[in-house]
């Protein structure tokens, strides 16, 4: 390994949110392991914990957001003004550490594919720029498609036409694409547009994932992309990494699973930003109570629409299920994943939450909620085939069903074997003579020869 800092330097920009900061960090970890020296820049806005990791440099930049506003914006909504608003601090900041440069030399800027206004600031100052993609392969190849898709008349998306299929990109059906249901779909359509232009325009595009789970889709981007790809996941299986969760995680979760039956808990949880309507969050809660599995359930405030927290629970609930429930706002998911007493996550689908699901081995129940997660979900679902799909409605019916299937029968011994061999397979992607591993490598000669 080269000494610490002697490769040069690296500058990492986030998009401020869970699900981009997580594997953002987990990057930056992996190029410091390799002698790279790293410093994040980020919004003040979602700031990560610079005492997490005391091998980093730090710097925050202005993002123009109070937190009362930003908590009334979309995700959309967000990243389009931080894509106005960072702009001339980012170029404040990159002209501060540029002149100032004297013992480390910077090799080149990894930025998250949302943040635009990083292009046009790093060619000004003739800096290389690699993207990060933080979702799968298959998701951006969809979303590379969304002028086809929208040119062919499959998107704005008609209800009746859901269950067709997309040959353009099988196994996708109508209901499979990637969008979401927000007041301005134009905006939508720009921002996934500019996504894919800042991937084009990059020296690179690196993906947490890896050949073996993706290898059509990483074929198809290889022949279909001008851009080198660099599918170098799982970030977070190369070595323990300290946290880089926004929100303090509840570790009475873990006391809990210590005290249940191998591979009998169903862990349930939506990731950072999906939030459910209250009707669906009842039949959710009554799904969980008829089951009879225990269940952690992770629910975060603000995350059902219209309640604080758990106000909208039934009344005598939570006496009801007593032990067999455990209830937290946030969870050290990592460490529940990878414990014995999960035998089930019932995910959005986010890309991370799928990734560690089947690196732990743990089957999925899949209830995707908004655009990448439901290309996801059918992925996982009819091409990994290592979970099901809650479909046609969230029903109290439906969800035991589906639960029983997954937990109780031999349909659902299958589909846990079947994570269980990609599991394996994540694991021998990152060793020597992997495909992680190999195209790490030539990741970092492609950055230092930048
Ligand atoms: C979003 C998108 O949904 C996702 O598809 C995209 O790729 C990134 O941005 P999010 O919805 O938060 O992210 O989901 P996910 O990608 O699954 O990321 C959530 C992260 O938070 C995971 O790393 C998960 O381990 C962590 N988490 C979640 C916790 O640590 N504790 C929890 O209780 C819930």
């Amino acid at each position: 390994m080269a000494d610490k800092g002697g490769r040069g330097r690296l500058l990492f920009f986030p998009l401020p949110l869970q699900g981009h900061v997580t594997p953002m960090l987990q990057l930056a970890e992996i190029f410091y392991s390799k002698g790279f020296s790293i410093t994040i820049i980020h919004t003040r806005y979602n700031s990560p914990n610079p005492s997490s990791y005391p091998n980093f440099t730090f710097l925050p930049i202005s993002d123009g957001f109070s937190e009362k506003k930003t908590s009334e914006l979309s995700i959309f909504a967000l990243a389009s003004i931080l894509n106005v608003n960072c702009l001339d601090p980012f170029k404040d900041c990159l002209t501060d550490l540029l002149s100032g440069e004297s013992k480390v030399h910077t090799t080149c800027l990894i930025s998250d594919t949302v943040l635009h206004f990083t292009r046009e600031v790093a060619e000004s100052f003739k800096l290389p720029r690699f993207v990060l993609r933080t979702s799968g392969v298959g998701v951006f190849r969809a979303f590379a498609a969304i002028p086809l898709l929208r040119e062919k008349g499959y998107l704005p998306i008609q209800a009746s036409r859901l269950e067709e299929p997309v040959p353009e990109l099988p196994p996708l059906r109508v209901k499979d694409l990637p969008v979401i249901n927000v007041p301005n779909a134009e905006m939508f359509y720009q921002l996934i547009a500019g996504l894919v232009n800042e991937a084009r325009t990059s020296s690179g595009v690196i993906f947490n994932s890896f050949e073996e789970l993706e290898q059509s889709a990483v074929a198809a981007v290889r022949q279909e992309f001008p851009t080198p790809i660099f599918p170098v996941g799982p970030f977070h299986q190369y070595f323990p990494s300290a946290s880089s969760s926004l929100v303090q995680p509840d570790e009475t979760s873990i006391s809990w699973l210590d005290k249940q039956a191998p591979k009998s808990v169903i862990y349930v949880s939506f990731g950072s930003i999906a939030a459910v309507k209250e009707n669906e969050f009842l039949e959710i809660a009554w799904g969980l109570a008829n089951c009879k599995h225990p269940f952690l359930w992770v629910i975060r405030p603000g995350s059902i629409h219209g309640s604080q927290w758990l106000e909208s629970l039934p009344s005598g609930f939570l006496d009801m299920v007593g032990e067999r429930g455990h209830i937290v706002k946030w969870a050290p998911q990592l460490e529940v994943l990878a414990h014995p007493a999960v035998g089930a996550f019932w995910t959005h689908n986010g890309w991370n939450s799928t990734l560690e699901s089947i690196c732990a081995g743990v089957p999925m129940i899949c209830m995707p909620c908004f655009t990448d997660q439901f290309v996801i979900a059918r992925y996982v679902t009819h091409v990994w085939k290592v979970g099901v799909q809650l479909d046609n409605g969230l029903e109290r019916k439906t969800i035991v069903e589906v639960i029983r299937k997954l937990m109780d029968n031999e349909e659902g011994e299958e589909i846990r074997n079947r994570v269980v061999d990609f599991k394996e397979k994540a694991n021998v992607s990152l060793r020597h003579g992997g495909s992680s591993h190999g195209t790490l490598e030539n990741l970092i000669s492609c950055i230092s020869s930048s």
